[in-house]
């Protein structure tokens, strides 16, 4: 989809749909009001009919109406004016995608952007409609022999009433369309099944972001170096299984050299059965999800790179399956991890946090201004919190607050949950440093609490997006979170970057 800015009258507009709102109790849009004074009021004469739905983000499709030179006129109801809110704006957003999707246009104005929304200023409108239209229009048919047939609608104009409003309208449209192709990368790489998304093939597609882009440079290193960095708890994962693990480095270089960089850590288990610790078969498919953390910085690198952020960014991503082969770690089993620290694997279903430890370990490295580690890390955190927030945990304050004003305004929402040291006692072993399970209570947490001793050092995040990375059912497929809020905090950070950096500590 191409999305742009237009200053443009909707009545002279040629497109082949033109979309306008309609509030609560027949009231019209300004843009509403406008065409049906054009077309001799067709709009009240058809609302009179009482076909448009009752619910915000009903839609109703007028087909030629007079004095308009577009085919298709689509009303769509906002339900009423004062209580517009981002959340109703949203279901009137993926009520316009849907139904223009519905319709042979090949092109829409969309003059949505125009209306009050509580708390979203006009570029915060435009993102919304920008990304629920990707959303909405997104198809995975890599792995069907049959082909849908590709989209007829390929553009989508959001109509600017001010031409004073065009600059900043044109920078989120940019915005949101980078974000809605990095979300994209995000759920490709997030539906293909385990045997074809390797952690070989996760590195192919990472080197494939630095082609063409001189600010992009990927690094791949091999069991065989890991061993050397003494990774031996992403080692340990690996064991089980004859893919070989890879340990992924994506560099965006778009700020000064001498910037310390946002280093994002993401888990790429292409596949997690459990190991030894087998799970359950059940649902057991949808561990080929279980590498979204990584997607998601694959997907927030590609954002950045399109958008030509100001800024450093490190991706690393440690990749591997998590297989009960011939070789595997069983429970009990003690490795070292590259910081030293030893730990005993009590059950090989936690792989996630061994492979992140080694990752975080080697992140410091990179000398990074912040750490955020993205992980499908729990169950736990979907008993927690559900399918609507990320988990959120943090060592820093500013940077959690950071987060959640990120995740608000991008309605890719996290939620902040604790990591006192009470914890740390459940993940105590009588044989080594640690052990890597501390019981089901607050199991995200624990999870968590691990990560926090590679991490006493630098500012860190962790977000645990195992109910939010993906869904399940009939809609199941990876959402691409959490591409959008990750993307805005590298926007933010960019704007404010020369400040706070020189607050830092170092
Ligand atoms: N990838 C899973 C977490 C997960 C499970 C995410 C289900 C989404 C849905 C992770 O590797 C895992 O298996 N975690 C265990 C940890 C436990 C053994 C302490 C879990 O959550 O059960
Ligand atoms: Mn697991
Ligand atoms: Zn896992």
């Amino acid at each position: 989809m191409e999305f742009t800015a237009r200053l443009v009258a909707p009545e002279r507009f040629r497109a082949g749909c033109v979309a306008v709102g309609i509030y609560d109790g027949r009231k019209l849009t300004a843009t509403a009001e406008q065409l049906n004074g054009e077309s001799g009021g067709a709009l009240v004469k058809a609302l009179g009919r009482g076909d448009l739905g009752a619910d915000a983000g009903s839609t109703l499709l007028l087909q030629d109406v007079a004095n308009l030179r577009t085919p298709r006129l689509l009303l769509i109801r906002l339900g009423a004016a004062r209580d517009l809110d981002a959340a109703t704006f949203r279901r009137a957003a993926r009520g316009t995608a849907a139904a223009i999707a519905g319709t042979g246009a090949r092109d829409a104005l969309i003059a949505l952007s125009e209306v009050d929304v509580q708390g979203c200023d006009l570029p915060s409108r435009l993102r919304i409609l920008v990304e629920v239209i990707a959303d909405r229009t997104y198809q995975f048919s890599e792995t069907k022999s049959k082909k849908p047939p590709g989209r007829t609608w390929k553009r989508a104009a959001l109509a600017i009433a001010d031409r004073g409003d065009l600059r900043r309208a044109e920078t989120a449209v940019s915005q949101g369309a980078a974000i809605a192709a990095g979300k994209a990368l995000a759920k490709d790489l997030g539906n293909l099944p385990g045997n074809l998304c390797t952690p070989t093939y996760l590195a192919q597609r990472a080197q494939k972001l630095a082609r063409g882009e001189s600010k992009v440079t990927t690094r791949i290193l091999d069991e065989a170096r890991m061993r050397r960095l003494g990774m031996g708890a992403l080692l340990a994962v690996a064991a089980g299984t004859r893919e070989p693990a890879k340990l992924i480095v994506v560099e965006y270089r778009g700020g000064r050299s001498d910037r310390r960089p946002v280093v994002l850590v993401g888990k790429g288990v292409t596949f997690d059965s459990g190991g030894v610790s087998l799970k359950p078969s059940g649902s057991m498919d949808e561990m080929k999800f279980d590498m979204c953390g990584a997607a998601s910085v694959l997907g927030t690198v590609r954002a950045a790179s399109l958008l030509q952020l100001p800024i450093n960014v490190v991706g690393i991503i440690p990749a591997t399956e998590n297989l009960p082969g011939g070789n595997a770690t069983k429970p009990g089993d003690i490795v070292t991890s590259a910081s030293g620290q030893t730990i005993e694997i009590l059950n090989t279903d936690a792989e996630g946090r061994l492979i992140l430890c080694d990752a975080l370990t080697y992140a410091r490295r990179f000398e990074p201004d912040v750490v955020i580690d993205i992980a499908t890390l729990t169950g736990a955190c979907v008993v927690a919190l559900g399918h609507h927030p990320t988990g959120l945990f943090s060592n820093h304050p500013e940077l959690s607050r950071d987060l959640e004003t990120c995740g608000t305004s991008t309605g890719d929402r996290v939620w902040p949950m604790p990591l006192w040291k009470d914890y740390q006692d459940q993940l105590k072993s009588n044989f080594a440093d640690m052990a890597n399970v501390g019981g089901r209570n607050g199991g995200a947490i624990t999870a968590a609490c691990f990560l926090a001793r590679f991490t006493e050092d630098c500012r860190w995040a962790h977000l645990d997006i195992a109910g939010t990375a993906w869904e399940s059912g009939d809609r199941k497929g990876a959402t691409g979170r959490p591409v959008p809020l990750l993307t805005q905090y590298l926007i933010e950070k960019s704007r404010s970057g020369t400040r706070r950096q020189s607050a830092a500590k170092t």
